[in-house]
């Protein structure tokens, strides 16, 4: 796919990766939809957006609340009557170890992740396909592939985002709609930043590449997914190695 004027939706990006996808596929000349549960983007962040002349909006909305989500699906397509690409980026951890775990924390994860994630989609791909036409990325984690001390909720999530990558891949195929995950590991973010020293130092000590990733580097493929026509139902993995 061209990415020039195509019309991106990306949930969660007033920071981090989300901004960072904003960015890369900005440089691209897409049009783009932005989302976040704050009144407004961050100041820099915009002005960033105005440098490289991008057409955009900003769209405030809870994709784990229902009504919230169902307005903001039907505002983001009224925007310009289509949603080329939609980029399910906003996620949230809470992390505790299993036996501490509280039904609460449990859901909290799974209802912005996963929940929010088939809420966003759902209104969306169903527009797509009467298009016939539609690119659907979503981010999942290298944690959902193989579990992770601590994130029973967070990987549950993320496992359940690379199911439903692969059953809208399938349902969506034959009327020109692919869908696929990026799996990242390690990634400078806000996230990122909640973890302690010690933490961050037993991370590196596992990555073959021996440093965290970078947002843009988790936008680029992002940008590759969206570009290359034959490539649907994929989880790709982006962490420097760790889990080789
Ligand atoms: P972040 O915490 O910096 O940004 C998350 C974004 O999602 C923010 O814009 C936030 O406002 C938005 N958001 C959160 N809950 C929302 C809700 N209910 N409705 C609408 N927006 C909401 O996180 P980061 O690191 O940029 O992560 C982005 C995605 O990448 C997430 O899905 C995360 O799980 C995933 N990821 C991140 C990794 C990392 O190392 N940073 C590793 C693997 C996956």
């Amino acid at each position: 796919m061209e990415l020039t004027d195509k019309v991106v939706f990306i949930s969660g990006s007033t920071r981090g990766i989300g901004a960072a996808i904003a960015l890369e596929f900005a440089k691209s000349g897409s049009r783009l939809i932005l989302n976040g549960r704050q009144d407004d983007l961050p100041k820099a962040f915009k002005e960033k957006l105005d440098l490289l002349g991008t057409e955009y909006h900003y769209l405030k909305g809870d994709i784990a609340n229902e009504e919230s989500v169902s307005e903001l699906a039907a505002a983001a397509w009224q925007i310009y009557e289509k949603i080329d690409i939609l980029i399910n980026n906003a996620g949230i951890t809470n992390d505790k170890l299993m036996m501490g775990m509280k039904t609460s924390d449990f859901d909290q994860v799974i209802n912005v992740n996963l929940r929010g994630t088939f809420m966003l989609t759902q209104p969306i791909f169903k527009k797509m396909l009467k298009k016939r036409a539609g690119c659907i990325i979503n981010l999942a984690s290298i944690v959902g592939l193989h579990g992770n001390t601590g994130q029973a909720n967070y990987a549950a999530s993320k496992a359940g985002i690379i199911g439903l990558t692969k059953s809208i891949a399938q349902e969506g195929a034959h009327r020109g709609i692919r869908c696929n995950a990026i799996a990242p590991g390690m990634i400078t973010s806000d996230m990122t930043e909640k973890l302690s020293e010690r933490v961050k130092e037993q991370i590196l000590s596992r990555i073959p590449l021996n440093r965290l990733g970078q947002p843009k580097e988790v936008a680029k493929t992002a940008k590759f997914l969206a570009e290359n026509d034959y490539l649907t139902g994929q989880t790709i993995v982006v962490d420097g190695g760790m889990t080789i």
